[in-house]
């Protein structure tokens, strides 16, 4: 029996939710194996430090056995936030409190939507964005504007044109190897948004999910370590691309003023992040060396790139894109077709990507998809884009 819609009680809020287009199609692909997929942000799977993650695993229950299999920190397992601090961040004066582990970096856009944000809020993003971020948002209510992205960065006098006219609470970014448009933020720009933002007093909320993934090995400096204001600063961080998703951890940078109300939202989330995939997490990390498990990531994306590039030459020279520094994904402009049309015929042969309006507050006409490249073998990739190759030709002639 169907659900009677009009009979259901829902909260007002639940007016503005947006689904994600990526989740429905990833149920589709794991149902039906035939399905290519260049849809979802997944790691490729021969990257994923499996022998290291076992070791840590029997370490976990043979040393560490109570407190994994315990509730622990709302802010996260000690231990583990040290590394992070060590390891994985640039600012100055951090100490072990201003860092809480989230369930993935996902988690933490809920928390800071349900922190700053309600229908008197202004928040700007960048055109295209994470649709994980519009999701996360959106139930909040703000209002959201959108600034025009450029290879490298924002459109600084958009920026600033929209800065003095409306306020802007707060700006929410992806600035290395963004996801969609896997543009990445000149240091330059880096610096001047930082300043703006403090010129302005905006909220920075700088998500840095791709931040280790460059292709020659280059880490950008993040927007945060050239703010002065550090009280309007949280960063964002995750496990998911560089070790592996499935243990759903991910950190923040909260600045102290918003420590207390971060840490409460969070309790009414979950308590605590996954205690015992911290403590695992930790032993991995004691034993991982980082660097050169990145270098070896990296190195593996580039040629998967190379590989895509080099197929899309093949069999659809009529797409353009730019070349990305790093991430997962080509951000590619198909000429001559309706978004619609061409993601239909595509489903039809078996091949998924996602459609570029996805990721954007207002749909525009060109016609974009995103391209992952992290995790479809060299064969399968092919065979994908001859597919598409095939769909499009059919389409324009
Ligand atoms: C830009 C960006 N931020 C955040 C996330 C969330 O990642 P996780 O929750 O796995 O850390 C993703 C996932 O794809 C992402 O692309």
């Amino acid at each position: 029996m169907g659900t009677n819609l009009t009979n259901l009680f829902l909260a007002k809020r639940t007016k503005s939710i947006r689904t994600s287009i990526i989740r429905e199609i990833l149920k589709i692909t794991v149902k039906d194996s035939e399905f290519l997929s260049f849809a979802g942000g997944l790691p490729n799977p021969n990257l994923l430090p499996s022998e290291l993650i076992q070791l840590a695993t029997e370490k976990t229950m043979s040393f560490n056995r109570s407190e994994a299999l315990q509730y622990g920190d709302s802010n996260g397992y000690r231990n583990l936030r040290s590394q992070i601090l060590e390891r994985f961040l640039d600012l100055k004066d951090l100490d072990l409190d201003s860092i809480c582990i989230t369930h993935g970096s996902q988690q933490s856009l809920d928390i800071l939507g349900k922190l700053l944000m309600d229908e008197e809020t202004n928040v700007l993003l960048e055109d295209p964005t994470y649709l994980g971020a519009l999701q996360a948002f959106s139930p909040y209510e703000p209002k959201m504007f959108s600034l025009s992205l450029e290879a490298d960065g924002p459109d600084l006098l958009e920026l600033e044109t929209i800065l003095s006219k409306d306020k802007i609470h707060c700006f929410y970014c992806n600035p290395s190897y963004q996801n969609p448009s896997t543009n990445t933020w000149s240091i330059a720009k880096r610096k001047q948004v930082a300043s703006l933002l403090d010129e302005y007093g905006v909220i920075l909320i700088e998500d840095e999910a791709y931040k280790y993934l460059d292709f020659s090995g280059e880490v950008f400096p993040s927007i945060a370590s050239f703010r002065k204001n550090l009280d309007l600063t949280f960063v964002l961080g995750s496990f998911s691309k560089i070790i592996s998703p499935g243990f759903r951890l991910g950190w923040t940078v909260v600045p102290k003023s918003y420590q207390k109300y971060f840490t409460a939202i969070k309790q009414g989330n979950d308590l605590n992040s996954n205690q015992y995939s911290q403590i695992v997490m930790d032993h991995l990390l004691s034993n991982l060396n980082i660097d050169t498990h990145l270098a070896k990531i990296q190195m593996y994306y580039r040629k998967q790139k190379e590989h895509m590039r080099f197929c899309l030459a093949k069999y659809l020279p009529e797409v353009t894109y730019h070349d990305p520094l790093g991430g997962m994904f080509l951000w590619v402009n198909f000429p001559f077709v309706s978004e619609g049309e061409f993601m239909e015929k595509m489903m039809e042969k078996k091949v998924v990507m996602v459609p570029g309006n996805e990721f954007r507050l207002f749909g525009i006409e060109s016609v974009f998809f995103r391209m992952n490249f992290s995790f479809l073998g060299e064969v399968e990739m092919e065979e994908g884009i001859r597919r598409m190759a095939s769909v499009y030709h059919d389409i324009i002639t």
